[in-house]
């Protein structure tokens, strides 16, 4: 039986903080990559008028990981326009941890938060889809994301084999690769909605580069294949259904850059005509922290596991949990969940050499023309 559950009736991160301290790699990507934003500001040039400086975290989880990148953008963003009051968006999915965000952003936690730094900010939150209008059309000045365009809004087939179209082939590996191109188009066309004319739009997007690295595939063990096979086992050996591993199906499309610039490029698509334009596109891995650390410092197989598995745990766990039949108790669920990492882990453990989570992403900068 295929499932049927949309991406938001389930999807979010590891609450309660976990997510962004465990996922130091996705604020590095974000801080290594600032410079784009403030140069999309540059030439965004936005006039001091006065009026709402409008922009927009999508995806933001619990706003930890992007706090550095917006200490840096709202910081610059005062500068060039003194007068104008600045509205600060997070957005996310309605089960994501909000209370989290304003936790962090309001200085509760011991995340070092930019908002006693750069004045006249005003922070709000939405649980809207990034699939659908967030903000009034024509009322946006920047619009970002990191590491969160790749979950589509549903999951169009079960994967025969495999948890994600990283290993699907054939009709089902099609099947995700419509549903990425068309949830990217609608992404899309409410931003180029959203958009003052002039504004801007960055994306840092998961994707497949160039040399069809993703994450977690970069040259060593696959993760995707490794939680696979890890989870196949649990079937073996009796601990979860043949029917749950057919209903574990990561909601992601990890597209290439070429999907990702077709409806930038295309002067005749829906994109082009509703007025996005493509201002630069480039991809970049950034290494895992924790193999990295590993490797060139503690050299300890056992910390390195220990680490390295909650980093997957804070993004991963919801979709395997998912999976799970609801006729299991959340306890019999956890014990599952718990002993599928511990699997994980333990591999890891035994035997590091190739294990990391580098990250592979596609960055996009876009200007809404009229
Ligand atoms: C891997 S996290 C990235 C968080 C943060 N942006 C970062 O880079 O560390 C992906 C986030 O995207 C959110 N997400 C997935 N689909 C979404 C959608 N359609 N609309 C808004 N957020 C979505 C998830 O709930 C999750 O919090």
């Amino acid at each position: 039986m295929a499932t049927v559950s949309k991406t938001s009736d389930f999807m979010a991160m590891k609450s309660a903080g976990y997510y962004s301290k465990a996922t130091i790699g996705a604020k590095h990507v974000m801080d290594n990559a600032a410079s784009m934003v403030l140069d999309a500001l540059e030439r965004m040039a936005p006039k001091d008028d006065g009026n709402v400086f409008r922009a927009t975290d999508m995806g933001a989880a619990d706003g930890g990981t992007s706090i550095d990148l917006w200490r840096t953008v709202l910081g610059a963003v005062r500068k060039k326009v003194p007068s104008r009051p600045i509205e600060m968006i997070y957005t996310d999915l309605p089960r994501n941890d909000f209370s989290q965000v304003f936790q962090i952003v309001h200085g509760l936690t011991d995340v070092n938060s930019y908002l006693d730094e750069v004045s006249g900010v005003h922070v709000m939150a939405s649980g809207t889809s990034f699939h659908d209008l967030i903000v009034p059309t024509g009322t946006l000045d920047l619009g970002f994301s990191a590491t969160a365009s790749h979950y589509i809004a549903a999951n169009p087939c079960n994967i025969t084999g495999h948890v994600h179209m990283v290993g699907a082939s054939g009709k089902e590996r099609a099947a995700y690769e419509a549903q990425g191109v068309a949830d990217w188009e609608t992404m899309l066309l409410r931003r180029a909605e959203e958009l003052k004319q002039g504004g801007r739009l960055c994306l840092f997007n998961f994707g497949i580069d160039e040399e069809g690295r993703y994450l977690g595939n970069t040259g060593g063990q696959n993760m995707f294949d490794t939680f696979a096979e890890l989870w196949g086992n649990l079937v073996d050996d009796g601990i979860i259904t043949r029917e749950e591993y057919l209903n574990t199906n990561f909601p992601q499309c990890y597209r290439t850059q070429e999907q990702f610039v077709a409806p930038l490029e295309d002067k005749s698509s829906a994109v082009s005509q509703a007025g996005l334009r493509l201002e630069h596109v480039e991809s970049r891995v950034v290494r895992c922290p924790f193999e990295q650390d590993f490797t060139e410092n503690h050299k300890d197989p056992v910390l390195f596991s220990q680490e390295l598995i909650p980093t997957m745990r804070s993004w991963s766990e919801p979709t395997f949990v998912n999976g799970l039949s609801s006729e299991r108790s959340a306890e019999e669920r956890n014990q599952i969940i718990d002993t599928f990492y511990g699997l994980y882990q333990e591999r890891v453990a035994a035997a590091p050499q190739g294990h990391a989570m580098d990250y592979v992403h596609v960055y996009l900068i876009c200007r809404k023309d009229a």
